[in-house]
């Protein structure tokens, strides 16, 4: 099969070497890819949000099947447009990427059908947003509606930062349109877990768990990125919890959506938070997480081509989806100064191919590979164990080298300290 990927980070470079395994995988295009991803597959200069120009290509070359993995694109409906040309996508229709196109939408689909999550308000309009804000309880949490590129979501400890934070999304709509209405909600605490999941609208089939480390500094500190890093398992993720999520929130979730007539076909990312009171959703994305992908897919032992095409037949719980029982972690190495301002242009000096190393910023020039992000890439390692995992990742790192490189020293530290899984 020739098969489209659209997108072109870290998290892409994982799909794309995860689909080449398998044996009905004949060509892969990548749009627009980057020059990383260019080593394995033909990447195409067409940008994932240039709806016009992903389906002109799709035209011309006629793909078997097409893979949209970012959220811009599914939320303004990507797929929608391929599938109207006859083109079979991997992926939800605009009214399901909804689900993270408006956080308002989510809320209100949980509260509706009783799928645990922070207590929370919308408000329209700002006079409304600030009166609530002087009887809340703090810390609270503010959130714009729509897509902020993972910058919309703000803690606040006191009715002063909340203030900041509401006249910065309503009034001087620093994130346009996505902050027009915003969420105050209920601040919730516990570890959190990221849990992806193939569905094809009626089945679900969560994949192995992972923790990602949002934070640009050691320790949870600094502010918050794409990611610095993940680990999967998530030693937090029991198999107690995780019949817990599947009866009270997975499940539910999948048929909420079918209900509402926008049935999710794709990968549904489940982002929980396990408090004292059970787990709860905190956020969810209508595609795979970055860089969730990069320890999840590595450690999928069955055919990545075959469960998506499952997923967009229906035929999900015929397919064969197995992970393994090792560990994995990726560290990313970043621009220094990232995610405020940093320098790019910086030649990458790769160890030998064969390795896994997601490329997700980086741009080719001649022979030569150069930064052109502030992720540039990820370093990844299974083992069969998580601390192994982890050294190996970090000796994976050591071993590439850009000026400017800048990683956290801590990714997985806190899993290694948390309780084994039962
Ligand atoms: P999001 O952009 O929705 O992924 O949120 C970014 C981060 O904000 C999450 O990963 C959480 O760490 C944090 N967060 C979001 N909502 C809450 C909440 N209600 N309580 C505590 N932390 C939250
Ligand atoms: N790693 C979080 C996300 O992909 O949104």
């Amino acid at each position: 099969m020739n098969i489209m990927v659209i997108g072109g980070g870290g998290r892409e470079h994982a799909v794309v070497k995860s689909l080449k395994k398998s044996k009905r995988c004949e060509k892969i295009w990548c749009l627009p890819g980057n020059g990383g991803i260019a080593a394995d597959c033909a990447c195409v200069p067409i940008q994932a949000t240039d709806l016009d120009g992903v389906v002109a290509f799709a035209k011309e070359h006629a793909p078997d099947f097409a893979v949209v993995t970012p959220d811009d694109p599914l939320c303004m409906g990507l797929v929608d447009r391929l599938e109207a040309i006859g083109v079979p996508c991997f992926g939800p229709r605009a009214n399901a990427a909804i689900i993270e196109g408006s956080k308002v939408f989510s809320k209100e689909l949980m509260q509706k059908y009783g799928i645990p999550t922070a207590k929370s308000r919308a408000f329209t309009s700002p006079e409304a947003a600030l009166a609530y804000l002087k009887t809340t309880t703090y810390p609270a949490v503010v959130k714009a509606d729509g897509l902020a590129l993972g910058k919309g979501v703000r803690i606040v400890r006191d009715s002063a930062e909340a203030e900041t934070a509401v006249r910065e999304m309503m009034v001087e709509k620093v994130f346009g349109e996505s902050g027009a209405r915003v969420l105050i909600e209920e601040f919730l605490e516990g570890p959190e877990v990221s849990v992806l999941a193939f569905t094809d609208g009626n089945t679900i089939v969560p994949m192995v768990s992972s923790m990602d480390h949002k934070r640009a500094w050691d320790g949870d500190e600094g502010p918050n990125t794409g990611g610095m890093g993940t680990v999967a398992p998530n030693p937090y993720y029991t198999k107690e919890i995780a019949e817990r999520c599947m009866r009270e929130i997975f499940l539910p979730t999948v048929a909420a959506m079918h209900a509402e007539g926008r049935t999710f076909r794709g990968c549904l990312y489940f982002g929980l938070m396990l408090t004292g009171e059970g787990p709860k959703v905190i956020e969810y994305n209508c595609r795979f997480g970055d860089p969730e992908t990069q320890v999840v897919l590595p450690l999928l032992e069955s055919d990545l081509l075959e469960i998506m095409l499952a997923v967009r037949a229906g035929t999900l719980r015929a397919a064969d989806v197995k992970f393994s029982q090792k560990s994995a972690c990726c560290v990313v190495l970043a621009s220094r100064g990232y995610p405020k301002s940093y320098k790019m242009g910086y030649e990458i000096s790769l160890p030998v191919t064969g390795e896994e190393i997601y490329i997700a910023g980086a741009k080719r020039e001649g022979e030569r590979l150069l930064t052109a992000g502030g992720r540039v890439l990820g370093a990844v390692a299974t083992a069969e164990d998580l601390a192994t995992a982890v050294k190996n990742a970090y000796a994976l790192a050591g071993r590439i080298g850009f000026e400017n490189a800048y990683m956290r020293s801590d990714i997985g530290a806190r899993a290694l300290r948390a309780k084994p899984r039962a």
